[in-house]
């Protein structure tokens, strides 16, 4: 199967579009953080400052129009990407958290509206419904999950009635790797007259995600998880939900025309994305979507989950080893969060680093809740990419293995 997927894949020659990997800067399982960038990325923002460094959607002379040209290209290549017709719909922001924010505070929720989340969310979908709880009293649902983290429908569905306006759900955890099913949220969320919003941070990155038949009204993103620039996100959302959403920065290029006493509010996407943009940000986001669209998401899918049956299979007989999360690698996507008796996470992370050069993170991986309301301190976590290769991930099983017979209890 290996070899397989491998051909299919190609790996050792995506690992020489990557240039810390070139340079063999040791082996990154961080990319559920932020992962690396190949060459056409880097080029690409590159090409912006070299070549034509201006500002979008404002000027009409020839360097403005062409990264207004580029900018349409980009929410083109989302689309495509995504499975929706309309570029209009896909917002450039600064991160997932900054969409998710942006969700929150512009779905006009009041005294008495309910919100349903679940117990795994990120902080940027938890804290700002609880925000909102405190200054607005709008309400929050909490939806249990098992002790490792699954989606439980049942429980979900004992959180819905017809005062639940907002459903908002992460697609794949960080921590547990955990997919919800998000087509059967969304088809009840919207049986119930609810706005579905996700947070598909940690599943874009890695599998093929089509918008149009999960149903999603809002869908927030980072780009920078999947190849992409630091500090550039997307919030998707279906034009009448985007044209009831209020924006929550306002200024320069947001509206159609203002006067002293009155202002119209451009149409969308512009009226979301205020002041001058992260230019350079939004043309190596079109080269990420063109890299992994050439790879493909199906071949990303599979590689993820070979490289996490190969961790579970190094890693079985380790004592004093827990896995935070499902036993199974089946369900874990990308990212396998684990303890060592008689260690901390960041010893651990420390350790890996110093001893191997295995960069990984550590910590409560901004999942606050799900760790205290497990009492866990936090926990170590490897996450995969497409450029990391099975060779890799033995010399961390092997390392993980030394780190718990030597230094665990
Ligand atoms: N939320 C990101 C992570 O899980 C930063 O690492």
């Amino acid at each position: 199967m290996t070899d397989r997927i491998r051909a299919h894949m190609d790996v050792e020659s995506i690992r020489r579009d990557f240039p810390t990997v070139r340079s063999g800067q040791g082996i990154y399982l961080d990319s559920a953080c932020q992962s690396l960038r190949p060459d056409s990325v880097i080029r690409a923002i590159t090409e912006y400052y070299e070549g034509y460094p201006a500002c979008g959607g404002r000027s009409v002379h020839s360097m403005a129009t062409k990264v207004s040209m580029a900018m349409d290209e980009t929410r083109e290549a989302l689309a495509r990407f995504f499975g929706t017709k309309d570029p209009e719909c896909y917002v450039f922001t600064r991160n997932c958290t900054d969409g998710l924010n942006t969700a929150a505070y512009g779905l006009g929720l009041g005294k008495g509206d309910v919100v349903v989340t679940t117990d795994t969310e990120h902080n940027s979908n938890h804290v700002p419904w609880l925000r909102l709880s405190e200054t607005m009293g709008v309400e929050r649902r909490i939806v249990r999950s098992g002790q490792d983290g699954r989606f439980d429908m049942e429980a979900f569905m004992k959180c819905m009635d017809r005062r639940v306006k907002v459903v908002s759900v992460q697609h794949s955890s960080n921590v547990t790797g955990c997919s919800v099913p998000v087509r059967a949220v969304a088809e009840i969320a919207h049986d119930y007259g609810a706005t579905v919003v996700i947070d598909g941070a940690q599943s874009a990155p890695h599998f093929p995600v089509d918008l149009e038949k999960i149903g999603a009204d809002i869908y927030c993103m980072s780009i920078h998880k999947m190849l992409g620039p630091s500090g550039m996100g997307v919030m998707y959302g279906r034009r009448e939900v985007l044209e009831r959403l209020r924006p929550m920065e306002l200024g320069g290029g947001t509206v159609g025309l203002a006067t002293y006493d009155s202002v119209n509010l451009a149409p969308i996407p512009d009226r979301f994305e205020a002041g001058l943009h992260d230019y350079a940000g939004i043309i190596g986001t079109k080269a990420a979507i063109d890299y992994l669209s050439k790879i493909g998401m199906d071949e990303v899918e599979m590689w993820d989950r070979l490289l996490m049956e190969r961790i579970f299979s190094g890693l079985e007989d380790v004592r004093g080893l827990h896995v935070v999360g499902p036993d199974d690698p089946a369900l874990r996507g990308s990212v396998f969060s684990f303890n060592i008796d008689g260690l901390g996470a960041h010893d651990i992370g420390m350790m890996l680093d110093s001893m191997a050069g295995i960069m990984i993170r550590s910590g409560m991986h901004c999942a606050h809740p799900f760790y205290v309301s497990r009492g866990i301190d936090g926990s170590a976590r490897a996450s995969t990419y497409i450029y990391n290769t099975p060779e890799e991930i033995d010399v961390f099983t092997g390392a993980v293995r030394h780190i718990a017979e030597t230094f665990g209890s």
